[in-house]
């Protein structure tokens, strides 16, 4: 099988660079309940990723496994490997924040997150509620995916650029919890094109991104907000009620945005308009020369990488004095 083409595009990787999957480590002993200071609202809107990533980044790595059997460019599957483990990694720092610091403060929505598992372990699978696909739909249904994935992809992207930006999380945030952010907000802009790539080398187009698009968009919503407040419900100081339903909700997330504790919802709109163009490509949005540097620096990162040895001076034990 040659190098597949859509139109006259030769699908290779964008990558500029060899990915490098990295080991972290997070501590989260000291990160206190609001680790944005005075915060809860932000906190826990925030905090909704750990719930929904896990599952999510592990669906991916699966996803992307099946879609490597596709791919001709050996860069291409260089860069769809070293990306599995990353999410991978990535999966597994949510799931210690929410073992180490939901949990630990009793902010674990357990119903919620069975919803959360069970979209991506069992709905979004090969067999979609239990219903095995005839054969030619199968590719499709993968395609699909990967179309929704794309757009995932390009949403961490954006917000990870932005974690790497914004300035004013470093005067409230608790360190510890703001690295998770930008270490995985840097690796996110590092394998941005990655499953842009993939789909497109795969054989999904345009209008099928479009689609996607808006299905993912929605689907985030209702996942993001539900689970921003069933953590807040279940936070000792929330005495009123925090769905989105009620105007508490409303009223926190205006007072978050106006603070710089949280984007905009015009900046989200804008930073989604651009990947409708049929000329998108992950490749102009963000820096990855900003995330790589912020990655040698990574406290979580840096713990995982063993003391360099000191150098032992070289004898020449056959040289005679
Ligand atoms: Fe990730
Ligand atoms: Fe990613």
């Amino acid at each position: 099988m040659g190098i597949m083409f859509k139109g006259m595009r030769k699908i290779v990787s964008s990558s500029p660079h060899h990915l490098i999957p990295r080991k972290v480590k997070f501590d989260w002993h000291a990160t206190p309940i609001d680790w944005i200071k005075g915060e809860p609202f932000a906190s826990h809107f925030i905090n909704a990723i750990h719930l929904m990533f896990p599952a999510g980044e592990l669906w991916m790595c699966r996803m992307i496994n099946r879609a490597i059997p596709y791919l001709d460019d050996p860069k291409l599957i260089e860069d769809a490997r070293a990306f599995i483990r990353q999410e991978a990694m990535h999966a597994r720092s949510h799931s210690s924040a929410v073992d180490e610091h939901l949990k630990a403060y009793g902010l674990y929505p357990d119903e919620y997150q069975q919803r959360v598992n069970k979209l991506f372990e069992e709905i979004l699978m090969d067999e979609p509620f239990g219903v095995r696909l005839p054969k030619p739909l199968q590719k499709e249904w993968l395609i699909f995916r990967l179309g929704c994935m794309a757009v995932f992809e390009h949403i961490a992207c954006v917000l990870g650029q932005y974690a790497l930006d914004h300035e004013k999380w470093e005067e409230v945030a608790d360190p510890v919890m703001l690295d998770l952010l930008r270490w995985h907000g840097a690796e996110e802009v590092e394998h941005r094109s990655v499953v842009f790539d993939i789909y497109h080398g795969v054989g999904g187009g345009y209008v099928g991104r479009y689609m996607c698009t808006g299905l993912v968009l929605a689907a985030v919503t209702v996942l993001w907000t539900q689970g921003a407040t069933e953590i807040l419900r279940k936070h000792p100081d929330i005495k009123v009620d925090p769905s989105i339903a009620h105007g508490w909700f409303s009223q926190q997330w205006r007072r978050a945005t106006s603070l710089g504790l949280l984007p905009t919802l015009p900046w989200v709109a804008g930073k989604m308009l651009g990947y409708f163009s049929p000329f998108y490509n992950p490749i102009h949005e963000g820096s990855t020369e900003q995330a790589l540097a912020y990655l040698e620096t990574s406290v979580g990162y840096l713990a995982t990488q063993k003391p360099v040895p000191a150098a032992v001076p070289f004898v020449d034990q056959t040289v005679q004095a």
